[in-house]
Order: C-alpha cells, then sequence, then structure tokens
C-alpha cells in the first residue's frame, strides 16, 4: 500500500472552525501499514506527527511544521469474548469511523446506548480524547478498552477504561500521553435492549406530553432535534461545538454567588457533583456577561447558545484564529471580573498567536 506525503497542505477542509492552517507535511492513512509508513516518514525526517480526525474540536492557531496524519481507518466488529455480560455486545470501531454514523449504524443493528450522544460531530477516535458527552451519557459510561499506536515506537498497545482516566471532557490522552500517541480503534460494550436514559432535564421536558412507550430511535431523534435548535451545524456555520467547559466550583463559593451578582434577578444555576462541587453552565455565565451574539472581526458568539464561538469567515483582512481566541480571552478575562470563575478552552489549540 503506498503512501502519499503531500506538502504545504491547507487544512481549512479538515477542520469544523475552517481555519486556513497549512500543514507543511500531511498524509491519510487508511490501513495499518500505510501508518507505519507514515511514522517512519515523520522518524527520518525528523517531522513531529500530529494524528487529525474530523477536525471538530481542534482550534488550528498557526501553521504546523511536521507531518498530519489524517486518520481514515475503517470498519467495525463484533468481538467475540466469552466474558461479556448477557444482554451486551462489544463492539469495536476503527478511529476513522463517523461518530455519528456509528451511532445511527448501532440503532439499525439494535445495540444501543448511544442515542443520547446524537449528532455530536467528529469520529470514534477523537471521541475517546475529549471523552464525549451529552444529555446524561459520557463516553466512559460505554467504553471497555481502545488500541493506540505509540508515535515515537509505533509499538500498538491497549488501554483500559481505567487507564484512560476519563473525567468531565478529559482523558489519559489530554494529560500525560498528549501528543504521544494516535488511537486507531475503540471498542464499546452496547446493550442488546433499549436503554432510555431521559436524566437529562431538557430531553425529559421534550417527550413531557408523549403517551406512547418511548423507543431509542425516539430518543436519539429527539437529540437530534435539540441540538439542531440550539448549536449551529459546523458545514453550515464553522464552529467546535462548546468553546468552554463548564467549570465546576466549590459549594461554598456557589452559594456566595447565588443571587449576588445579577440586576436582572436571574440566579446563577448549577448541577451538585459527587463530592458536594457545583457545575455552572458556562453558557449561563457568558449570556450574563451579555456576549451572546456579540461579534469581533470574523469570530462571534453564537446567538442561540453562548458557549459556542463561530468563524463567520466574512473579514478577508482578518486572522480568523486570533480573532477566535482574542474573543475567547475577552470572554474570559469578564466572566473572571464578574463572578470569579476561570473558564476553560474546551478544545484543543494547536500554536499560539
Ligand atoms: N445556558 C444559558 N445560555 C446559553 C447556553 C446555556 O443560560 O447561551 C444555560 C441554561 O441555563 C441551560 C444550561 O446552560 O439550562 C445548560 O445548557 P445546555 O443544556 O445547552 O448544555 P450546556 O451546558 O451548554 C453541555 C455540553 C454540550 C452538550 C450539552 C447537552 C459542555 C461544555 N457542553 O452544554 O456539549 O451537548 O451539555 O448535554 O459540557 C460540546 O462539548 O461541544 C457540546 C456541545
Amino acid at each position: 500500500m503506498n503512501l502519499t506525503i503531500e506538502t504545504n497542505k491547507c487544512l481549512q477542509a479538515y477542520n469544523s472552525l475552517a481555519l486556513a492552517a497549512t500543514a507543511s507535511h500531511f498524509c491519510c492513512v487508511s490501513n495499518y501499514q500505510q501508518l507505519e509508513k507514515a511514522l517512519a516518514f515523520a522518524k527520518s525526517n525528523n517531522l513531529s506527527v500530529m494524528p487529525l480526525g474530523a477536525g471538530s474540536n481542534l482550534v488550528l492557531a498557526s501553521d504546523v511544521e511536521g507531518l498530519v496524519v489524517y486518520v481514515d481507518l475503517l470498519g467495525v466488529m463484533v468481538t467475540e469474548e466469552t466474558d461479556i455480560p448477557e444482554g451486551h455486545v462489544d463492539v469495536t470501531f476503527c478511529a476513522g469511523e463517523d461518530w455519528h454514523e456509528m451511532v445511527l449504524y448501532s440503532l439499525k443493528r439494535g445495540w444501543y446506548g448511544l442515542e443520547n450522544l446524537s449528532l455530536i460531530p467528529g469520529n470514534m477516535g477523537a471521541a475517546a480524547i475529549q471523552n464525549i458527552g451529552a444529555y446524561g451519557v459520557e463516553l466512559s459510561d460505554l467504553l471497555v478498552s481502545l488500541k493506540a499506536v505509540d508515535l515515537e515506537s509505533g509499538e500498538l498497545f491497549t488501554l483500559t477504561n481505567h487507564e484512560c482516566q476519563f473525567s468531565y471532557r478529559d482523558s489519559v490522552f489530554k494529560q500525560s500521553l498528549k501528543d504521544k500517541c494516535l488511537i486507531t480503534e475503540v471498542t464499546l460494550r452496547l446493550s442488546t435492549s433499549p436503554v432510555i436514559n431521559l436524566a437529562y432535564p431538557a430531553l425529559k421536558g421534550y417527550f413531557l406530553d408523549r403517551q406512547e412507550p418511548l423507543t431509542a430511535t425516539m430518543v436519539s431523534e429527539a437529540v437530534c432535534s435539540i441540538r439542531r435548535s440550539k448549536l449551529p451545524d459546523p458545514k453550515e456555520l464553522a464552529n467546535v461545538g462548546s468553546f468552554f467547559k463548564n467549570p465546576v466550583i466549590p459549594a461554598t463559593k456557589f452559594i456566595e454567588l447565588q443571587g449576588k451578582h445579577l440586576d436582572d434577578g436571574a440566579d446563577i444555576p448549577g448541577y451538585e457533583q459527587d463530592g458536594g462541587a457545583v457545575k455552572v453552565p458556562a453558557g449561563w455565565l457568558v449570556e450574563h456577561c451579555q456576549f451572546k451574539g456579540v461579534r469581533h472581526g470574523s469570530a462571534g458568539v453564537h446567538k442561540h447558545q453562548a458557549l459556542v464561538l463561530v468563524n463567520y469567515n466574512d473579514c478577508p483582512a482578518s486572522n480568523n484564529a486570533k480573532d477566535i481566541l482574542d474573543l475567547a480571552a475577552t470572554i474570559q478575562k469578564k466572566v473572571f471580573a464578574d463572578f470569579g470563575i476561570d473558564l476553560e478552552i474546551e478544545p484543543r489549540v494547536y500554536g499560539f498567536i
């Protein structure tokens, strides 16, 4: 299998914020042999390697001096293990498979558990890096293990769920294994009978007036409908979903903030976490700092969901990445000044301006 290495490749079509950074070297790998060759090429040319999935959680703040490896490993396999609990199936998805397509594929085959994660942009490999989560379910609830290749040695290794060190929008791949490996496949344990999880208030509210029994497909469609009503489709308006994590603050700080700051009488919302800390919706904080719909150069805060920054890509003289990051910094400063809360950027920021 030949491997084509391109030089000075524009990455605009490869990231959902549509930032026009270039990669000094670029290749697409669709099997292990090509991946081996790509790593060998990088080694012999002294290039760093940057794995790239759908680019839906990435801010390319500068050009990439190195080899961008676009992961196009495809395939789905049912794992034949004897120790799988009854009523479940272990399914291995190759890293390049599109997340939402795999949600629909699983539903069609009667493999349940992914419905609440419908319509999340991105692919299988990247889903594990940020431990994608929505509507009361996180990938870590379903992941059994994954395989990855060490970028330095080229060796393939397996990590169990525990070894991935998952937490809210976090994993070992954002910490000690950052930039050190490329995820090749992910094994999920799905249920063979429907699992209806309406724990998330917005989802429960959606079905309030329904009388008939719910199916997993109805839940998936509801999640798609809620997401479409709030979140811009990256194909129509460039974005990376939530730009900030929802901050988790000590209960004492939350109590201090309740009812304290706002002229409009709105009370700060919060969701109690295990251990008593409180998760505050960053979108609410950004909205109450009056940023909803605000523009800065080509960047903007989405008008329906203040947690999403978008690239309008309509100011030719602008540096779009700089506009996005400057706007993010202005928001962080104001939220800290008004609420004393640090907002952490959620997507991966590559390079600095
Ligand atoms: N809110 C506002 N104004 C806004 C946005 C939100 O006041 O502009 C407040 C409301 O009080 C609302 C609450 O925030 O009730 C929660 O909003 P929503 O249900 O839309 O969820 P979120 O906290 O903004 C998180 C995830 C989303 C995920 C949804 C649903 C993070 C950083 N974001 O958003 O994930 O889809 O919950 O589970 O945890 C993503 O990671 O890219 C993403 C879209």
